[in-house]
């Protein structure tokens, strides 16, 4: 799938906080990041935990099960143990929606 799928409110992710999705099946974290909206795949790449139960730290998702982290808008890993990156897409925001595309 590769077109643009309707997801969330963007009133309904926190600021400096994150909101749980799911998208067609796929478990997806979306991030607000100084009111800029930002998703990722939900689950980390070391372990079956989910990111959006995490902690945000200077753009970072801070991993629940042991502090691994990743760069919320890359998904690249950024402290171990995680070393592979995660799955980021595309977003917008438009009338107060926020717009996912799986690529
Ligand atoms: Fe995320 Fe281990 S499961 S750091």
């Amino acid at each position: 799938m590769s077109e643009w799928t309707e997801v969330a409110r963007a009133a309904d992710v926190p600021e400096e906080g994150t909101l749980p999705v799911n998208v067609g099946g796929e478990p997806v974290c979306l991030y607000n990041l100084g009111g800029e909206i930002f998703a990722t795949h939900d689950i980390c790449s070391h372990g079956n935990a989910n990111l959006s139960e995490g902690f945000i730290v200077e753009g970072q998702i801070e991993c629940p099960f042991h502090q691994g982290m990743f760069d919320i808008r890359t998904g690249e890993a950024t402290a171990a143990p995680c070393t592979v990156p995660i799955r980021t897409y595309p977003t917008k925001v438009e009338n107060g929606v926020v717009w996912l595309k799986k690529t």
